[in-house]
Protein backbone atom coordinates (compact mmCIF):
# COMPACT_ATOMS: atom_id res chain seq x y z
CA UNK A 1 0.00 0.00 0.00
CA UNK A 2 0.54 3.59 -0.89
CA UNK A 3 3.52 4.89 1.70
CA UNK A 4 1.37 8.77 0.95
CA UNK A 5 -1.14 7.13 2.98
CA UNK A 6 0.43 7.24 6.25
CA UNK A 7 0.63 11.02 5.66
CA UNK A 8 -3.13 11.64 4.04
CA UNK A 9 -4.38 10.18 7.30
CA UNK A 10 -2.81 12.23 9.19
CA UNK A 11 -4.11 15.42 7.19
CA UNK A 12 -7.86 13.57 8.35
CA UNK A 13 -6.62 13.62 12.17
CA UNK A 14 -5.62 17.15 12.16
CA UNK A 15 -8.56 18.42 10.16
CA UNK A 16 -11.05 16.35 13.10
CA UNK A 17 -8.73 17.93 15.77
CA UNK A 18 -8.54 21.33 14.41
CA UNK A 19 -12.47 21.49 13.82
CA UNK A 20 -13.19 19.89 17.29
CA UNK A 21 -10.94 22.31 19.41
CA UNK A 22 -12.82 25.30 19.61
CA UNK A 23 -15.41 23.77 21.40
CA UNK A 24 -13.18 22.79 23.83
CA UNK A 25 -14.17 23.55 27.39
CA UNK A 26 -17.55 24.68 25.96
CA UNK A 27 -19.48 21.69 27.58
CA UNK A 28 -20.83 20.66 24.07
CA UNK A 29 -19.76 17.23 23.51
CA UNK A 30 -22.39 16.99 20.82
CA UNK A 31 -21.36 19.82 18.98
CA UNK A 32 -17.73 19.24 19.03
CA UNK A 33 -18.22 15.36 17.99
CA UNK A 34 -20.19 16.61 14.98
CA UNK A 35 -17.79 18.81 13.75
CA UNK A 36 -15.02 16.41 14.04
CA UNK A 37 -17.18 13.74 12.15
CA UNK A 38 -17.72 16.38 9.31
CA UNK A 39 -14.67 17.30 8.95
CA UNK A 40 -13.00 14.06 9.06
CA UNK A 41 -15.70 12.24 6.29
CA UNK A 42 -15.07 15.81 4.60
CA UNK A 43 -10.87 15.36 4.56
CA UNK A 44 -11.35 11.10 4.27
CA UNK A 45 -13.22 12.22 0.81
CA UNK A 46 -10.19 12.86 -0.98
CA UNK A 47 -7.93 9.91 0.50
CA UNK A 48 -6.46 7.71 -2.57
CA UNK A 49 -8.58 4.75 -1.69
CA UNK A 50 -11.24 2.71 -1.89
CA UNK A 51 -12.68 2.85 2.22
CA UNK A 52 -15.06 0.56 3.93
CA UNK A 53 -15.89 1.98 7.42
CA UNK A 54 -15.96 -1.17 9.39
CA UNK A 55 -16.21 -0.10 13.07
CA UNK A 56 -17.24 3.77 14.39
CA UNK A 57 -18.35 5.44 16.93
CA UNK A 58 -22.09 6.84 17.91
CA UNK A 59 -24.16 4.05 18.28
CA UNK A 60 -23.01 3.27 21.53
CA UNK A 61 -23.92 7.53 22.63
CA UNK A 62 -26.11 7.79 19.86
CA UNK A 63 -23.78 10.72 18.46
CA UNK A 64 -23.16 12.09 15.13
CA UNK A 65 -21.35 9.39 13.20
CA UNK A 66 -19.21 7.67 10.43
CA UNK A 67 -21.77 4.78 9.68
CA UNK A 68 -20.74 1.09 9.46
CA UNK A 69 -20.16 0.16 5.65
CA UNK A 70 -20.26 3.60 4.40
CA UNK A 71 -17.91 3.59 1.58
CA UNK A 72 -14.90 6.71 1.84
CA UNK A 73 -12.19 8.27 -0.21
CA UNK A 74 -11.48 9.03 -3.63
CA UNK A 75 -12.84 5.71 -5.16
CA UNK A 76 -8.95 4.87 -6.18
CA UNK A 77 -7.09 1.15 -4.88
CA UNK A 78 -6.49 -0.02 -2.47
CA UNK A 79 -9.40 -1.13 -1.00
CA UNK A 80 -8.97 -0.90 2.75
CA UNK A 81 -11.39 -1.56 5.43
CA UNK A 82 -11.43 2.11 7.93
CA UNK A 83 -12.03 2.75 11.75
CA UNK A 84 -12.76 5.88 12.98
CA UNK A 85 -13.11 7.80 16.28
CA UNK A 86 -13.40 11.55 15.27
CA UNK A 87 -13.31 12.09 18.97
CA UNK A 88 -11.71 9.46 21.75
CA UNK A 89 -12.98 11.61 24.45
CA UNK A 90 -15.97 14.16 24.01
CA UNK A 91 -16.65 14.72 27.72
CA UNK A 92 -12.62 15.61 27.76
CA UNK A 93 -13.22 17.97 25.08
CA UNK A 94 -16.37 19.53 26.28
CA UNK A 95 -15.13 19.69 29.88
CA UNK A 96 -10.90 20.90 28.29
CA UNK A 97 -9.94 17.74 30.33
CA UNK A 98 -6.74 16.08 29.26
CA UNK A 99 -6.31 13.40 26.56
CA UNK A 100 -8.84 13.45 24.30
CA UNK A 101 -7.65 12.86 20.65
CA UNK A 102 -8.75 12.34 16.96
CA UNK A 103 -8.52 8.63 15.54
CA UNK A 104 -7.79 6.75 12.23
CA UNK A 105 -6.40 3.74 11.37
CA UNK A 106 -6.91 1.78 7.81
CA UNK A 107 -6.03 -1.47 6.89
CA UNK A 108 -6.24 -3.97 3.68
CA UNK A 109 -10.14 -4.80 2.87
CA UNK A 110 -11.71 -7.43 5.62
CA UNK A 111 -8.61 -7.10 7.87
CA UNK A 112 -10.02 -5.55 10.95
CA UNK A 113 -12.68 -7.23 13.23
CA UNK A 114 -16.25 -5.66 13.62
CA UNK A 115 -19.07 -5.44 15.52
CA UNK A 116 -22.16 -3.43 16.63
CA UNK A 117 -21.61 -4.31 20.10
CA UNK A 118 -20.57 -1.87 21.98
CA UNK A 119 -18.01 -2.98 24.53
CA UNK A 120 -15.07 -5.21 25.04
CA UNK A 121 -12.46 -6.80 27.66
CA UNK A 122 -9.11 -5.55 26.35
CA UNK A 123 -5.65 -7.17 27.35
CA UNK A 124 -2.90 -4.76 26.39
CA UNK A 125 0.99 -4.75 27.46
CA UNK A 126 4.19 -3.69 25.35
CA UNK A 127 6.49 -5.97 22.98
CA UNK A 128 8.43 -7.40 26.38
CA UNK A 129 5.27 -9.04 27.27
CA UNK A 130 4.07 -10.30 24.12
CA UNK A 131 2.78 -13.56 24.15
CA UNK A 132 2.68 -13.58 27.76
CA UNK A 133 -0.38 -13.11 28.30
CA UNK A 134 -4.51 -14.72 28.46
CA UNK A 135 -7.26 -12.84 28.92
CA UNK A 136 -9.17 -16.05 29.98
CA UNK A 137 -6.58 -16.45 33.40
CA UNK A 138 -7.02 -14.83 36.32
CA UNK A 139 -5.63 -11.09 36.32
CA UNK A 140 -3.17 -12.43 39.10
CA UNK A 141 -1.42 -14.81 36.83
CA UNK A 142 -1.22 -12.71 34.17
CA UNK A 143 -0.02 -9.62 36.26
CA UNK A 144 2.48 -12.52 37.28
CA UNK A 145 3.69 -13.44 33.95
CA UNK A 146 3.98 -9.77 32.34
CA UNK A 147 6.01 -8.66 35.79
CA UNK A 148 8.56 -11.82 34.81
CA UNK A 149 8.40 -10.54 31.23
CA UNK A 150 9.01 -6.92 32.23
CA UNK A 151 11.92 -8.00 34.82
CA UNK A 152 9.73 -6.51 37.60
CA UNK A 153 8.02 -7.50 40.80
CA UNK A 154 4.32 -7.62 40.09
CA UNK A 155 4.18 -4.51 42.83
CA UNK A 156 5.76 -2.56 40.37
CA UNK A 157 3.71 -2.57 37.55
CA UNK A 158 1.69 0.04 36.30
CA UNK A 159 -1.62 -0.80 35.28
CA UNK A 160 -4.12 0.98 33.33
CA UNK A 161 -7.94 0.81 33.96
CA UNK A 162 -11.05 2.54 32.76
CA UNK A 163 -12.31 3.73 35.85
CA UNK A 164 -16.07 2.23 35.55
CA UNK A 165 -18.27 0.63 38.13
CA UNK A 166 -18.03 -2.91 35.78
CA UNK A 167 -14.49 -3.02 35.83
CA UNK A 168 -14.43 -2.65 39.83
CA UNK A 169 -13.70 -6.57 40.09
CA UNK A 170 -10.63 -6.13 37.89
CA UNK A 171 -9.11 -3.39 39.98
CA UNK A 172 -9.90 -5.06 43.23
CA UNK A 173 -8.08 -8.20 41.58
CA UNK A 174 -5.25 -5.71 40.77
CA UNK A 175 -4.92 -4.33 44.50
CA UNK A 176 -5.04 -7.48 45.57
CA UNK A 177 -1.62 -8.25 43.91
CA UNK A 178 -0.19 -5.03 44.54
CA UNK A 179 0.48 -3.04 41.51
CA UNK A 180 0.31 0.48 40.86
CA UNK A 181 -2.85 1.47 38.94
CA UNK A 182 -3.43 4.16 36.72
CA UNK A 183 -6.97 5.26 36.88
CA UNK A 184 -8.65 6.80 33.85
CA UNK A 185 -11.49 8.25 33.25
CA UNK A 186 -11.73 8.03 29.47
CA UNK A 187 -9.51 7.99 26.44
CA UNK A 188 -9.01 3.81 26.59
CA UNK A 189 -7.10 4.06 23.02
CA UNK A 190 -4.20 6.27 24.38
CA UNK A 191 -4.47 3.89 27.41
CA UNK A 192 -4.06 1.09 25.09
CA UNK A 193 -0.73 3.02 23.38
CA UNK A 194 0.06 3.89 26.47
CA UNK A 195 0.87 0.32 27.70
CA UNK A 196 1.68 -0.84 24.30
CA UNK A 197 4.71 1.39 24.55
CA UNK A 198 5.54 0.75 28.17
CA UNK A 199 9.87 1.68 27.77
CA UNK A 200 8.98 5.36 26.89
CA UNK A 201 5.78 5.59 29.12
CA UNK A 202 6.37 3.22 31.90
CA UNK A 203 3.02 2.00 32.07
CA UNK A 204 2.45 -1.71 31.84
CA UNK A 205 -0.83 -3.33 31.32
CA UNK A 206 -4.33 -2.06 30.19
CA UNK A 207 -7.12 -3.68 31.87
CA UNK A 208 -10.98 -3.94 31.38
CA UNK A 209 -13.49 -3.13 28.99
CA UNK A 210 -13.79 -0.42 27.13
CA UNK A 211 -15.93 0.57 23.56
CA UNK A 212 -15.40 -2.28 21.24
CA UNK A 213 -14.31 0.71 18.23
CA UNK A 214 -12.04 1.69 20.87
CA UNK A 215 -10.48 -2.10 20.86
CA UNK A 216 -10.27 -2.33 17.03
CA UNK A 217 -8.14 1.13 16.83
CA UNK A 218 -6.26 0.35 19.63
CA UNK A 219 -5.68 -3.40 18.40
CA UNK A 220 -4.27 -1.45 14.84
CA UNK A 221 -1.91 0.68 17.32
CA UNK A 222 -0.44 -1.98 19.22
CA UNK A 223 0.28 -4.31 16.21
CA UNK A 224 2.41 -1.63 14.93
CA UNK A 225 3.95 -0.71 18.20
CA UNK A 226 4.70 -4.52 18.12
CA UNK A 227 2.72 -5.16 21.65
CA UNK A 228 0.53 -7.32 22.30
CA UNK A 229 -3.68 -7.66 23.39
CA UNK A 230 -6.51 -9.81 23.70
CA UNK A 231 -10.08 -9.05 24.12
CA UNK A 232 -13.53 -10.51 24.66
CA UNK A 233 -17.03 -8.92 23.64
CA UNK A 234 -18.50 -7.93 26.98
CA UNK A 235 -22.36 -8.13 26.99
CA UNK A 236 -24.34 -5.83 28.98
CA UNK A 237 -27.39 -7.55 28.29
CA UNK A 238 -28.98 -10.65 26.35
CA UNK A 239 -30.26 -8.78 23.51
CA UNK A 240 -26.37 -7.51 22.88
CA UNK A 241 -25.32 -11.49 23.38
CA UNK A 242 -28.19 -12.11 20.70
CA UNK A 243 -26.61 -9.43 18.37
CA UNK A 244 -23.29 -10.85 19.09
CA UNK A 245 -24.19 -14.52 18.26
CA UNK A 246 -26.06 -13.36 14.77
CA UNK A 247 -23.17 -11.64 13.80
CA UNK A 248 -21.46 -15.15 14.43
CA UNK A 249 -19.34 -14.36 17.66
CA UNK A 250 -18.98 -17.51 19.84
CA UNK A 251 -19.65 -16.65 23.59
CA UNK A 252 -16.57 -16.53 25.42
CA UNK A 253 -14.24 -15.98 22.45
CA UNK A 254 -10.70 -14.55 22.51
CA UNK A 255 -10.11 -12.09 20.03
CA UNK A 256 -6.32 -12.32 19.48
CA UNK A 257 -4.05 -9.02 18.30
CA UNK A 258 -4.38 -10.78 14.85
CA UNK A 259 -8.80 -11.66 14.56
CA UNK A 260 -8.73 -7.83 15.84
CA UNK A 261 -6.89 -7.08 12.92
CA UNK A 262 -5.06 -9.31 10.43
CA UNK A 263 -3.34 -6.94 8.29
CA UNK A 264 -0.11 -7.06 7.83
CA UNK A 265 -0.55 -3.30 6.55
CA UNK A 266 -1.27 -1.04 9.33
CA UNK A 267 -1.48 2.86 9.04
CA UNK A 268 -2.54 4.98 12.31
CA UNK A 269 -3.01 7.94 12.66
CA UNK A 270 -3.95 10.11 15.83
CA UNK A 271 -3.83 14.01 16.64
CA UNK A 272 -4.48 15.42 20.30
CA UNK A 273 -7.63 17.56 20.68
CA UNK A 274 -6.66 18.56 24.68
CA UNK A 275 -3.02 17.82 25.82
CA UNK A 276 -2.55 14.13 27.30
CA UNK A 277 -0.39 11.54 28.10
CA UNK A 278 0.46 10.83 24.21
CA UNK A 279 -0.57 14.03 22.66
CA UNK A 280 -0.34 17.52 22.86
CA UNK A 281 -3.87 19.44 22.66
CA UNK A 282 -4.68 22.29 19.66
CA UNK A 283 -2.94 25.56 20.73
CA UNK A 284 -3.65 28.80 18.95
CA UNK A 285 -0.74 31.40 19.12
CA UNK A 286 -0.64 34.43 17.65
CA UNK A 287 -0.51 33.17 13.68
CA UNK A 288 -0.35 29.69 13.95
CA UNK A 289 -2.21 27.02 15.07
CA UNK A 290 -0.11 24.36 16.66
CA UNK A 291 -1.44 20.24 16.24
CA UNK A 292 0.68 17.45 17.73
CA UNK A 293 0.00 14.21 16.43
CA UNK A 294 1.05 10.49 16.24
CA UNK A 295 1.79 8.11 13.34
CA UNK A 296 2.41 4.77 12.88
CA UNK A 297 2.87 2.51 10.07
CA UNK A 298 3.06 -1.46 10.65
CA UNK A 299 5.35 -2.39 7.09
CA UNK A 300 8.07 -0.09 8.68
CA UNK A 301 7.71 -0.12 11.82
CA UNK A 302 7.95 3.48 11.84
CA UNK A 303 6.52 5.78 14.92
CA UNK A 304 6.40 9.55 14.06
CA UNK A 305 4.94 12.15 16.01
CA UNK A 306 4.59 14.93 13.85
CA UNK A 307 4.09 18.98 15.00
CA UNK A 308 2.44 21.10 12.72
CA UNK A 309 1.84 24.52 12.86
CA UNK A 310 -1.62 25.64 10.98
CA UNK A 311 -1.73 29.11 9.13
CA UNK A 312 -4.58 31.37 11.59
CA UNK A 313 -5.97 32.87 7.82
CA UNK A 314 -6.25 29.68 6.60
CA UNK A 315 -8.30 28.18 9.55
CA UNK A 316 -10.74 31.24 9.13
CA UNK A 317 -11.15 30.75 5.70
CA UNK A 318 -12.73 27.72 6.78
CA UNK A 319 -14.31 29.08 9.63
CA UNK A 320 -12.02 27.04 12.11
CA UNK A 321 -11.24 29.76 15.10
CA UNK A 322 -12.68 29.58 18.34
CA UNK A 323 -13.93 33.24 17.55
CA UNK A 324 -16.09 32.07 14.64
CA UNK A 325 -18.02 29.84 16.59
CA UNK A 326 -21.84 30.54 16.49
CA UNK A 327 -23.20 32.60 19.45
CA UNK A 328 -19.26 33.59 20.57
CA UNK A 329 -19.64 36.69 22.51
P1 LIG B 1 -16.09 8.84 23.38
O1 LIG B 1 -15.50 10.11 23.73
O2 LIG B 1 -15.84 8.53 21.96
O3 LIG B 1 -17.51 8.74 23.77
O4 LIG B 1 -15.36 7.63 24.15
C1 LIG B 1 -14.53 7.81 25.23
C2 LIG B 1 -14.31 6.50 25.94
O5 LIG B 1 -13.73 6.80 27.18
C3 LIG B 1 -13.42 5.48 25.20
O6 LIG B 1 -12.06 5.76 25.20
C4 LIG B 1 -13.79 4.22 25.92
O7 LIG B 1 -13.42 3.05 25.20
C5 LIG B 1 -15.27 4.36 26.06
O8 LIG B 1 -15.52 5.77 26.12
C6 LIG B 1 -15.86 3.71 27.26
O9 LIG B 1 -17.24 3.83 27.22
P2 LIG B 1 -18.14 4.26 28.45
O10 LIG B 1 -17.78 5.69 28.80
O11 LIG B 1 -19.53 4.15 27.96
O12 LIG B 1 -17.82 3.34 29.57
Amino acid sequence: MNRNLALELLRVTEGAALAAAPLQGRGNKEAADQRAVDAMRERLASVDMKGTIVIGEGEKDQAPMLYFGEQIGNGLEPEVDVAVDPIDGTEFTANMLPGAMSVVALAERGSMFTTHVHYMEKLVVGRRARGVIDIDMPVEWNLRRIGKAEGLHPRDLTVIVLDRPRNREIIDQVRDVGPRISLISGGDVAGAITAASEQISGKHVLMGSGGATEGVLAACAVKCLHGDMQAKLYFRDDEELALARKEGYKEGRVLAIDDLCSAENIFFAATGITSGDVLKGVRYEEFYAYTHSMVLRSATGTMRYVEAYHEMSKLRAQGLLPEQLNGFK
